[in-house]
């Protein structure tokens, strides 16, 4: 019987230097065709570890590794597969039989693969150029959101263990937020996971933003001193003197962790929220203060 399609099959299977695309339904061939367009690779004297056929799912690039090993160990029998019978009317040539010779017994360095495990292969024998852990392996992304959360949990679990340090950050945020430090952990984990090479901005050298701010409270209420007597200006004032007397040469000495976090938070007053230095929007504020310009 001849196929409709058989000179593009054909042509599938014996034209090796054209890049082609074949388009057919499940079951008409296709694996058959690259498999035997492999074998007539192998035929023609490639090496096996020069041929790469990429595939979609894993099950069909195992299905395609055994249709072509089946392919050549039929063929080296002196038998044609049915799909290759139009491609080897006389069967192979003794040149090409010699060339599958040589082809057989490296036959596993022939990659037949997924895409995923193509890429993956290409960085694993590159390893060392992409900074990458010899163990390390492909898994898709929930696999690996759970792998993380696992790791994640069991790091925290392990820096919170009895014999964890007193002033360990996360030791102190276990303590003075317990409810909240594990969302917090979490999301800076998230955040460190998407950009791996995020680091906290340094306080430049020398700084000293303690002074700068009881500095600039101090120019502010001398400046409403002499401005229009008016509610507004002198609650704040009166609030941002508050926080100045609470931040007064804070930074003179290099604090541990606990008594940096402790000055995140303003401590009461209206203007701040509490635990975090956020600023209220201008109508909460205003709202605590009661007061409204005019
Ligand atoms: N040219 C051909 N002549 C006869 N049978 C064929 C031919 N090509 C493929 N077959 C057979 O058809 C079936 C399906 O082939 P397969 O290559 O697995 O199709 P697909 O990958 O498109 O689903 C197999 O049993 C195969 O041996
Ligand atoms: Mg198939």
């Amino acid at each position: 019987m001849t196929l409709a399609d058989q000179e593009a099959r054909r042509q599938a299977m014996t034209d090796l230097s054209s890049i082609l695309l074949v388009e057919a339904a499940a079951g008409t061939g296709k694996t058959s065709l690259m498999a035997g367009r492999v074998a007539m690779m192998l035929a023609a004297g490639h090496h096996p570890g020069e041929i790469a056929a990429i595939t979609f799912s894993e099950l069909a690039a195992s299905q395609l590794a055994r249709r072509i090993r089946e392919t050549v160990d039929k063929l080296l029998a002196g038998d044609v597969p049915a799909f290759l019978e139009a491609v080897l009317p006389q069967g192979l040539s003794e040149q090409q039989r010699e060339a599958l010779v040589v082809a057989f017994p490296r036959l596993d360095e022939l990659t037949a693969t997924t895409i995923h495990g193509f890429c993956q292969s290409i960085i694993r024998s590159h390893g060392v150029q992409a900074g990458l852990d010899p163990g390390a392996r492909v898994v898709d992304a929930t696999v690996a959101d759970n792998l993380f959360m696992a790791e994640l949990s069991a790091w925290f679990s392990h820096r919170l263990a009895a014999d964890a340090a007193e002033g360990d950050p996360i030791v102190v945020l276990a303590e003075e937020i317990p409810l909240q430090v594990v969302n917090l952990i979490r999301e800076l984990a998230n955040l460190r996971r998407k950009h791996p090479d995020a680091q906290p901005i340094l306080p430049s050298a020398g700084a000293r933003p303690d002074i700068d701010f009881v500095q600039a409270v101090d120019d502010f209420d001398r400046w409403q001193v002499s401005a229009e007597p008016d509610k507004w200006l002198s609650d704040i004032a009166h609030e941002l003197r508050g926080l100045a007397q609470r931040y007064h040469d804070c930074l003179a000495s290099k604090e541990s962790f606990r008594v940096l976090w402790r000055l995140c938070d303003p401590g009461i007053g209206r203007l701040f929220e509490r635990k975090g230095l956020q600023l209220k929007t201008y109508d909460e504020a205003a709202r605590g203060f009661g007061a409204h310009r005019n």
